[in-house]
């Protein structure tokens, strides 16, 4: 074979977890710490060593548009004596010199993934992936008894991944255990440190440890954090409110209004389903004339506008995008971390303790898991928005219009 493999170096910690000498490595890694760069590596070098006409090498990623990023990496990267490698873009798959092929596969359907002999694998955004699919190309590997990566960030304790790493910490037998945390690939040169620095500031903390330290939080992914919640936690207070934050019904949910007093303690809690024209009264009659901030999207702009022309009340309307919603979010985030507000036990609470994030390539979402309501988490965070003697910042009081 006149083709010679080049592969760009790894750094030393890289290299260490995900060329390790056992055959299954699970690698808890920050993100941008080069798991997927470091993993196409590994395979790449495996098919060219261990390749023979027929012999499969698998890509395995949560979705198809994932394991197409390896795809396009992998090809556009990889050139023979000058010449790109032999590829099928139908089936995705890249052929090498020595007949070995690497294919590029979805997890999200375990089934395909069963019948084959696989030399070689990897698991990308590992935590992503149904557990299904690791079942999966665990028997493609039985016979030939091939080596598996399985790489990908944290996400709380409630996965495959999670269970698998501890054996694998605990010394189960050809299994390796290794963490890559955001600092590791600032030592290796791959991220910068402000950019860790920049990260730790403005994500809640419980983010920030999972994205960055690989270290899991304790209840699979509430972007408050338990205890911070658990600490905010006060009887509702008699003095006035200073501010208002008002997140109004849509089909099936509840009006719902938080008044906050000077010290950021919740003092008036209403939540009901009205029909629009009593609504606006009660609104109107709960906030008198102190600042209010109003969800106006889709059915609340009429409403909001409604709000604003009768009578004396001082209303800003908040339209929710995916953007300004996780802005509002994070505000939220960093005044209960640093127990800026206060709110009671009850559906406040029970709303912030089942709240969850995920991590995509646009950033940090948080929700309200599939079918629950997250109307008191709008509009305490609304109210913390326009908080007077909080500092969330300009970032907020512009999405408010204020
Ligand atoms: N050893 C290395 N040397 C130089 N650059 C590297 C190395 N490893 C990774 N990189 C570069 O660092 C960046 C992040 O790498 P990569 O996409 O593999 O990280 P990741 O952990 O998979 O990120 P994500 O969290 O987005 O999945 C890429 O631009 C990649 O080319
Ligand atoms: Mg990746």
């Amino acid at each position: 074979m006149t083709n010679q493999l080049v592969l760009p170096p790894l750094y030393p910690q890289q290299r260490a977890a995900i060329y390790a000498p056992e055959r299954y490595s699970i690698i808890e890694a920050s993100t941008k710490s080069g798991k997927t760069m470091g993993c196409m590596v590994w395979l790449l070098h495996q098919a060219w060593t261990d390749g023979s006409p027929g012999r499969e090498f698998w890509w395995v990623a949560p979705i198809f548009e994932q394991a197409k990023i390896a795809f396009k990496r992998i090809r556009l990267g990889l050139t023979l004596d000058g010449r790109p490698p032999a590829i099928n873009l139908t089936a995705r798959t890249i052929e090498l010199p020595n007949g070995a092929t690497l294919w590029f596969k979805s997890a999200d359907k375990p089934d395909s993934l069963y019948g084959e002999d696989v030399y070689a694998a990897v698991i990308d955004e590992a935590t992503r992936c149904k557990a299904e699919s690791w079942h999966a190309v665990r028997s493609t590997l039985t016979h030939t008894r091939g080596p598996l990566r399985i790489i990908g960030n944290v996400k709380g304790r409630k996965n495959w991944v999670y269970h698998l790493a501890r054996k694998a910490e605990a010394g189960e037998p050809d299994m390796s255990y290794h963490k890559l945390t955001a600092y590791d690939a600032a030592d290796g040169g791959i991220i910068r440190i402000e950019e860790i620095e920049d990260a730790q500031r403005v994500l809640p903390r419980e983010v920030f440890r999972e994205l960055y330290l690989a270290e899991p939080s304790d209840d699979g992914g509430n972007p408050f954090g338990l205890s911070a919640i658990a600490d905010c936690l006060a009887p509702l207070s008699s003095q006035p409110a200073v501010c208002w934050g008002v997140d109004l019904a849509k089909s099936v949910d509840y009006t719902v209004l938080i008044g906050l007093d000077a010290g950021g303690r919740v003092c008036r809690f209403e939540r009901f389903k009205k029909p629009w024209q009593e609504t606006l009264q009660t609104v109107r009659q709960c906030v008198g004339t102190t600042r209010t901030a109003v969800d106006s999207t889709g059915v609340g702009d009429p409403i909001v506008e409604a709000l604003q022309r009768g009578g004396t009340g001082s209303f800003s309307g908040v339209k929710f995008t995916s953007t300004s919603k996780q802005q509002l979010m994070e505000g939220l985030a960093v005044a209960i971390q640093q127990q800026t507000i206060r709110f009671p036990d009850g559906p406040i609470r029970a709303e912030l303790d089942a709240f969850e994030y995920a991590y995509s390539r646009v950033g940090v979402q948080y929700s309200a898991p599939n079918g629950q309501h997250d109307d008191c988490v709008m509009a305490l965070a609304l109210a913390v928005s326009i908080f007077p003697k909080y500092g969330v910042g300009p970032l907020v009081s512009r999405i408010a219009g204020l």
